[in-house]
């Protein structure tokens, strides 16, 4: 264990101290009725057999961010499954924890689900910042940053663009937390402008009035949705290509063990901003929306936005889509992609973000285990790491703090 790692340093030209997570506390949340766990700002494995409640630790953790989670559950489902209600009041997860890295001090964050939602009410995520109760969840973002790797993930190259664009969205909020704010506007905005479609779908046909037109009310509502449409889903594109520039030039100097990524994005609006300036690309999108009516109300969607965007990853060394390489070599392009925007983040925000590696290093020759430890120490971030085998942590035994759990109990 190294003693201090992110402790804050006098030479303010040296890299800021890492996020680091110091306590962690866990309220019904999955497997736990409670957990507390207290640790240095180094590097954190947590091993257990599987249903332990590793990478429940790890969601709670995730849930210290903007979103949904490492899981993107629902709020819901997280709270612990025969957790008793308090006080006429439905039970309820939460998690509290103080990070230290800021230079302003540590601060204490919590989250949950807010108590005493009546079932059928849309369920709403509570955030602590010191205390405080503060509105919406960017706030989070600011104070820690957190990136993370699932088996969840392991089909990313070869699954649906779907997935890619949530990867390439939480590495952008990682960078700029309000970019989550951003693309969930964008997202309502599209679900609402096809509601509004497929309502007015007869008359968007021109069935009723004959020319293709929606009444006056219901067309100076698709206009304000459109408008509100090209304005994020612009401002998206632009954070989107801004990030993949970055990563592009940090995965072009990586000389490290991992195969080498590099990555490109694919989308229209993207494209628009490579030749003309963002609000020419607003009106451009306007028009595109407004066009695009009488087909979107026939497919339910828009044919034109940053939601059908695609984030093209390539093995460089075979010049072969990721997606056809080796499971373990997508694995590893998963990792340095990781490893890159960390130090992306680390660059643009002054400290490392939380690292959260769920099943990695099982997937890992000893060579690559290896590599991943030393990257980690360079980066000062604080890693958490989980497995079931613990010798294969040896690696780390000199940095790391390593924790054992069963059943959702810490052993010591
Ligand atoms: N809402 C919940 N209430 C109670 N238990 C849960 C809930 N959600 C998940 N669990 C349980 O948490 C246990 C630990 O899960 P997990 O953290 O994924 O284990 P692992 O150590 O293999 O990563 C599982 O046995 C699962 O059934
Ligand atoms: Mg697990």
């Amino acid at each position: 264990m190294i003693d201090g790692v992110g402790a804050p340093r006098a030479d303010a030209s040296r890299p800021r101290a890492a996020s680091a997570v110091t306590r962690l506390t866990l309220t019904d949340f999955r497997c736990y009725a409670r957990l507390r766990l207290e640790v240095a700002p180094a590097p954190v494995v947590l091993t257990g057999p599987n249903g332990a409640g590793k990478t429940n630790v790890l969601e709670a953790l995730s849930l210290l961010t903007p979103g949904r989670g490492l899981r993107g559950a629902r709020l819901g489902e997280i709270t612990r499954l025969g957790a008793p209600a308090a006080g006429g009041r439905g039970a309820a997860w939460a998690v509290a924890a103080t990070v230290e890295g800021d230079p302003a001090g540590p601060v204490t964050l919590g989250s949950g689900l807010e108590p005493g939602t009546p079932a059928g009410a849309p369920e709403r995520r509570v955030v602590r910042i010191n205390g405080e109760t503060v509105r919406g969840q960017a706030a989070l973002g600011f104070h820690i940053g957190a990136l993370w790797l699932t088996p969840a993930m392991d089909g990313l190259f070869r699954e649906g663009a779907g997935g890619r664009r949530r990867f390439l969205d939480r590495l952008v909020i990682a960078l700029d937390p309000d970019h989550a704010g951003r693309a969930a506007a964008h997202a309502h905005a599209l679900r609402e402008r096809a509601r509004l479609l497929r309502e007015t779908r007869g008359e968007t046909r021109g069935e009723t009035r004959g020319e293709g037109r929606v009444n006056g009310r219901d067309a100076s509502w698709l206009d304000a949705l459109e408008d509100t449409l090209a304005r994020h889903g612009v401002a998206v594109a632009a954070a989107r290509r801004d990030l993949v520039a970055r990563l592009a030039d940090a995965l072009a100097a990586d000389d490290g063990p991992f195969p080498r990524a590099t990555v490109a994005l694919d989308g229209t609006v993207e494209g628009w901003l490579g030749e003309m300036p963002a609000l020419a690309a607003e009106d451009r999108l306007r028009a595109a929306l407004a066009d695009g009516r009488r087909t979107d109300a026939e497919t339910g969607g828009a044919a034109v936005g940053p939601h059908r965007s695609d984030l093209l990853v390539r093995h460089a060394g075979r010049d072969l889509p990721a997606a056809l390489c080796s499971t373990g070599e997508q694995k590893a392009m998963l990792i340095a992609l990781t490893l890159a925007h960390a130090r992306v983040t680390t660059r643009a925000r002054g400290r490392p973000p939380l690292l959260l590696l769920d099943e990695v290093v099982a997937h890992l020759d000893a060579t690559r285990r290896a590599a991943l430890a030393d990257a980690l120490a360079t980066l000062g971030a604080q890693a958490w790491l989980t497995g079931t085998d613990a010798a294969l942590f040896a690696d780390f035994a000199d940095q790391a703090q390593i924790l054992r759990l069963v059943d959702g109990n810490l052993i010591d």
